[in-house]
């Protein structure tokens, strides 16, 4: 697909894959919301130390490109003192960093939140966060602590796909959300064709093998190409933010849909 093709939610939604219709995240052993959500949890506290460099070496720094590219998509929300800004499922920081970065060239004091549920992935952050004036903030992406309509801008980087429960995830940005605010879904994808092919040896078979090495954490990096598959595809996606009440939904590829940005409006 090429680089620019936009996906918008107005083409007919073909399901092909039953198991990518998951209600959420289904990390191994989890039987439930609440086990899934715990067992993520655990998983990413354990892989805190590790996770920047991890991020980097497996991406080739590409996640760069992709986190810079999704902040500078919402320039004209970033570039007001004014709007308050939640990076859901912030981890470590970078996507954060990336909005600042977008908000401090334009000499704005856009007010940046990041929020994550794994204590040891914002104590990771914390220079970063403390760098900048970016207000880290511990708590569930299932029970955001704000107000309804609240924010002008939910951005999430590799994040969303973590949730227990997709469409609450997307009903709880969507209440957060001002009327006319939008939201930014940052994820990887599965592309077709040969590169697809290459690009699923390394993510299924190479990938892991690094993560694991790595991290030590077998298991994390197993279940990251394993969530990716279970992940809805960008029509499926598109058709579950309508349903949550988003409009101008659309997803754009990001290296030849290794990537992607989900794009909608309150
Ligand atoms: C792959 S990391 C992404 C971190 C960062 N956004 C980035 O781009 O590097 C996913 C993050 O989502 C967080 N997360 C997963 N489920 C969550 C939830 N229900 N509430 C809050 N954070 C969650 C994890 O703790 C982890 O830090």
């Amino acid at each position: 697909m090429p680089e620019q093709a936009k996906i918008s939610a107005s083409r007919p939604t073909r399901i092909s894959d039953p198991s990518r219709q998951a209600a959420g995240a289904t990390p191994s052993g989890a039987t439930d919301e609440r086990s899934a959500a715990q067992a993520v949890r655990q998983m990413f506290d354990e892989i805190a130390p590790r996770y920047d460099l991890l991020n980097h070496v497996l991406s080739m720094n590409v996640d760069r490109l992709w986190w810079r590219r999704t902040a500078r998509t919402f320039t004209h929300i970033l570039s007001r003192s004014d709007a308050r800004v939640l990076d859901l499922c912030a981890g470590t920081g970078d996507m954060s960093v990336a909005l600042h970065a977008v908000a401090a060239k334009l000499k704005s004091n856009a007010a940046i939140c990041a929020l994550d549920f794994s204590h040891p992935m914002l104590q990771h952050g914390l220079a970063k966060y403390r760098a900048r004036k970016i207000q880290p903030l511990e708590a569930d992406a299932l029970q955001l602590p704000l107000a309804e309509s609240s924010t002008d801008l939910v951005v999430s980087a590799f994040g969303f796909r973590n949730l227990a429960n997709y469409d609450a995830g997307l009903r709880e940005i969507f209440r957060v959300l001002k009327p006319g605010g939008e939201v930014g879904i940052l994820d990887f994808s599965e592309p077709g064709g040969l590169l697809g092919k290459l690009y699923g040896f390394y993510f299924r078979r190479v990938l892991p093998r690094i993560g694991t090495l790595i991290s030590g954490a077998r298991s994390a990096y197993e279940y990251l190409p394993a969530s990716v598959h279970k992940f809805p595809a960008p029509q499926q996606m598109l058709a579950r933010m309508e349903a949550a009440g988003f409009k101008n939904v659309s997803w754009t590829p990001y290296t030849f849909g290794i990537a992607g940005l989900y794009r909608a409006t309150k």
